[in-house]
């Protein structure tokens, strides 16, 4: 089986973290750069954690630091969830060093060395680095195979009523990404609420043996606060959605929808409208992830993870 070349931009953060381990832990992915943006918390707390997972799995892949803010939205972490460490209270190791460079320029020379259409690239945080890379060099597009994002939502969001959080913290950069030509494959909320994860879970889950990242796993699922949103039964796991697609998209449903995201001020700025009907008119621009095997989901997390180191 050959592995699919594979960005991920990411805001670790709790979900992205065993996003991150999924995906180190998986053979069909060939992760070759992961990047960094703030979002759950700060930059200098989103790099570190990065640093941190990555290098508890042993495996060498470079970690690029991006942007600090949203291009013209005010920045706001979420530490509610994730805590103020942005793991959850969970403490690893310190990682490697950051490699030297910032992420859109990393993120371009990447694409640039790459053959045409090879390029897995996952967005799961604000859009931030991914929308400078491909506004500074649109031809690179043409590197992408797929561009899979966990963000936004056809129902309510979740930082707002409106908006889901990546979304709402830079729409500017989601409207970018959607008007690239790509058509990215997108895991909104109302996809990653059925990845589920309750008390049971966890518990089922821990029965499995697994190294110091499956580990680190469990503990951060158990450090997760309950969702007000989901009467507090558990939480949805929303990152690690997006990278199963990349692994095995026969995990979903899923169809072709116009999306359009708001970017005016107000109660609906960074509101994904997402047309799943074609009640607009207008051709589908993205892929929606709409429905997921929940079981086979956490089966797969838990083989791809507790193979790690
Ligand atoms: O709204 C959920 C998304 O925002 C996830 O990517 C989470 O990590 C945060 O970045
Ligand atoms: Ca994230």
């Amino acid at each position: 089986m050959s592995s699919k070349p594979t960005i991920i931009d990411c805001d670790p953060g709790t979900d992205d973290a065993i996003a991150l381990w999924l995906a180190l832990g998986a053979p069909e992915l060939d992760l070759r750069l992961v990047t960094v943006a703030g979002g759950n918390v700060g930059l200098a707390g989103t790099t570190a954690n990065a640093r941190a997972v990555v290098g508890l799995s042993g495996r060498k892949v470079p970690v690029v630091a991006g942007a600090e803010r949203s291009l013209l939205a005010p920045f706001r972490a979420e530490t509610a969830v994730h805590g103020e460490d942005g793991l959850g209270g969970v403490v690893l190791p310190e990682g490697p060093p950051l490699t030297p460079g910032t992420a859109a320029d990393a993120i371009r020379a990447e694409l640039r060395a790459a053959a045409p259409r090879s390029v897995t690239v996952i967005g799961l945080g604000p859009a931030t680095n991914l929308a400078l890379a491909f506004t500074t060099e649109p031809a690179l597009v043409d590197r992408v195979t797929e561009l899979v994002l966990m963000t936004g939502a056809w129902s309510e969001g979740n930082i707002t009523p409106a908006a889901e959080f990546n979304a709402w913290n830079d729409p500017e950069a989601l409207h970018i990404l959607l008007n690239l030509g790509l058509k990215p494959v997108l895991a909104t909320l109302d996809l990653t609420a059925q990845a589920f994860v309750t008390p049971d879970l966890v518990a089922r889950l821990s029965q499995a043996a697994g190294g110091a990242c499956w580990k680190a796993a469990l503990d951060i699922l158990r450090a997760l606060p309950s969702s007000k949103r989901f009467g507090h039964r558990g939480f949805p796991l929303h990152d690690p959605c997006a990278v199963a697609w990349a692994i095995d998209s026969d995990l979903f449903g899923s169809r072709d929808a116009f999306c359009q995201v708001e970017l005016a001020p107000g109660p609906s700025r960074g509101r994904t409208v997402i047309d799943r009907w074609e009640r607009l008119g207008q051709p589908p621009n993205i892929r929606l992830m709409e429905t997921l095997d929940a079981a086979a989901f956490f089966a797969l997390l838990e083989e791809r993870i507790s193979r790690l180191p």
